[in-house]
């Protein structure tokens, strides 16, 4: 996601500081800016889209020695230059590049905005601008302001501070958002990523949760939050530098699908309210009473994030006793679709830009109705032309075949469904609260499953020359058996055809023999009696069954030559947790094949054109 560069000694310190943004270009970015300090105050300089961009209007500026550099990925507020950090404080004394999210960032700046500070950009970072000014006043000292400041904040930072009334020092600061110093020879840097450092030293000190590096020209304190000193040793990075990219992982994909219990913490944070049993989303604050009172909501997506929007339309429909009806957006778009009063028009996309639905949602608004986005790049074409919106927070997606994204747009989904049925009436304050405290589950519920990567890679190993797959799922785990199938036709060439199970009998079932694979997504849900039969009639024509379940009965025991282990959860949730071992089995089974996991032939991430 969002990056971040420091530097002190005596070089150009622009120049270090675009090099390092450089960079970190691959985590995928929409603005950048730099804040240097000469001639007794600090400059910034900011804009909107690469770095490339800020290369050239940096290119004069030599002098400063010290300096902090930003490449942002939208949370808060548009991709512009105001939203763009660094930010300062009022007076322009100090400056802050920030990763994480300040949850209360609301309410600080109520606060700060009646202690008279005036605010510019519409991002959480600012906030903290103004609270280290704020602390500054009364205490003179940047690191005690910087130190007070973060004892206000929930949620998560990296962040690092400069000061022009204390210009040799850099105060870094983390929870939850990584750090490390660059140990150089009078010289230091501090980065998000080790692989903006790495050209310029391989000694380097990782900043712990909770911790504040006091970094000058020739020496890194580290304390905790309580000004307590903290000593630790310094390490020698031996990787190189496309390793660190992918974060350690053999290809973005799987760096992707491994940050799920991360992503979906991102995507669920302060929008759950646990007493309650309800969620909040700032995006659809002013248009819930529309929500609440839709007769029908109308989802139109495509690829992935209509299979996404599928597994919606069971989950709306079951809590909520609202009709769904989910297009293909390429299909809407080329329709007269009917849309009546009362309709409320869904758009979902990863990117935000798939032309198709931009086209669709295009066509929606034509047609009178209210439509919203559930989106994840912020400031995307579709962001900025729907009426209003959530996004999903899953960070950059690199890899071509979606998967953190597919997870973050259930979770999300769920959160609009938790919003509607409680306003509808349809579920009761504790069976929201039931909901609130199984989806607080999710994250440690994946790491588990990822924990079973070795098992699923024998499986990839086992089928990786097979010719074709059959996937077939019943219920809200249907749309996760279409999902299964397009991951491993998109990245392994294996054709793979997902199917309601029941469904099999009146066709696929004639292509069923000891060669073709048939993976069961079958958790123990309301439907797990019948889909232990839709199992039996592959067994009985040799075919060879893999099943992706959170039961481990006798029955299924005996029937699947291969049971992927799932925890368990309630229905709604299910598809978040088994569509897992699915990414990662085509992720293996792809690898094996020898194929561009992350760039496969003929696709794009993002398709613009018809
Ligand atoms: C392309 C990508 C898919 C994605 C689809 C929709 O086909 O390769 O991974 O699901 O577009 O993209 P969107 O950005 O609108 O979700």
């Amino acid at each position: 996601m969002c990056g971040i560069v420091g530097y002190i000694g005596n070089r150009n310190a622009c120049e270090v500081l675009v090099e390092g943004l450089k960079r970190l270009e691959y985590r995928g970015y929409d603005s950048a800016g730099v804040a240097l300090f000469a001639d007794s105050h600090i400059d910034v300089i900011k804009t909107p889209g690469k770095v490339s961009r800020l290369e050239s209007m940096t290119s004069g500026v030599q002098a400063a020695r010290i300096g902090i550099g930003h490449t942002r990925w939208a949370t808060h507020g548009e991709p512009n230059t105001v939203n763009a950090h660094p930010h300062t404080d009022c007076t322009g004394n100090f400056a802050i590049i920030h990763n994480g999210i300040i949850e209360n960032y609301s309410s600080l700046k109520t606060k700060l905005t009646l202690l008279g500070h005036s605010f510019r950009s519409q991002t959480d970072t600012e906030v903290l601008a103004h609270l280290i000014e704020e602390f500054y006043s009364k205490t003179r000292s940047t690191e005690m302001a910087v130190r007070l400041a973060l004892k206000e904040v929930n949620g998560t930072f990296g962040i690092v501070v400069m000061s022009s009334s204390e210009p040799d020092v850099l105060i870094a600061a983390r929870r939850g958002s990584p750090l490390l110093i660059g140990l150089g020879d009078s010289e230091n840097l501090i980065a998000s990523d080790a692989s903006a450092l790495i050209s310029h030293t391989r000694n380097v000190l990782y900043l712990h949760d909770n911790e504040i590096a006091i970094i000058t020209r020739d020496n890194v304190s580290l304390k905790n939050l309580d000004d307590e000193a903290i000593e630790r040793e310094a390490e020698h990075l031996t990787f190189d530098l496309e390793q660190i990219e992918k974060g350690g992982f053999d290809h973005f994909m799987l760096k992707e699908i491994n940050e799920q219990p991360e992503t979906i913490k991102n995507a669920l944070r302060g929008r759950l309210i646990d007493a309650d049993g309800i969620s909040k989303m700032g995006g659809l604050r002013d248009v819930e009473d529309k929500i609440t009172n839709a007769r029908r909501f109308v989802i139109l997506a495509c690829g992935t994030s209509w299979h996404a929007a599928l597994v919606g339309k069971y989950i709306l429909e079951q809590c909520a006793n609202i009709p769904v009806e989910v297009d293909y957006a390429s299909e809407f778009r080329y329709r007269n679709p009917v849309l009546m009063d009362g309709d409320v028009v869904w758009v979902m996309s990863q990117s935000g830009e798939t032309l198709d639905t931009l086209a669709a949602l295009r066509e929606a608004k034509v047609k009178g109705a209210p439509v919203y986005g559930i989106v994840n790049v912020v400031g995307s074409t579709i962001a900025r032309e729907t009426d209003a919106g959530v996004y999903i927070h899953a960070g950059p997606e690199i890899g071509v075949a979606s998967t953190k994204a597919f997870t973050s747009q259930l979770a999300v989904l769920n959160l609009i469904n938790l919003l509607v049925s409680r306003r509808r009436r349809t579920i009761s304050a504790e069976q929201g609260r039931a909901i609130v405290e199984e989806m607080e589950r999710l994250p440690e519920k994946i790491e588990q499953i990822l924990g079973q990567r070795d098992e699923i890679e024998a499986i990839a190993e086992e089928f990786k020359d097979s010719r074709n797959f059959l996937y077939l799922g019943r219920g809200v785990n249907f749309p996760v058996a279409l999902e299964g199938a397009l991951k491993l036709k998109e990245i392994s060439y294996i054709h793979a055809e997902g199917y309601p199970a029941a469904e099999m009998k009146h066709g696929p079932i004639a292509l069923i023999d000891e060669n073709m694979p048939a993976v069961f997504v079958a958790p123990g849900d309301s439907t797990y009696d019948k889909i232990l039969s839709n199992i039996q009639e592959v067994r009985a024509r040799k075919g060879n069954v893999i099943v992706i379940s959170n039961e481990a009965d006798g029955r299924l025991k005996d029937l699947a030559k291969y049971i992927v282990q799932i925890p368990k959860t309630i229905d709604i949730l299910s598809p978040i947790l088994s569509v897992i071992p699915l990414q990662l089995l085509s992720y293996y089974i792809a690898v094996k094949r020898g194929c561009n996991v992350d760039q496969p032939r003929n696709l794009a991430k993002s398709v613009t054109v018809e």
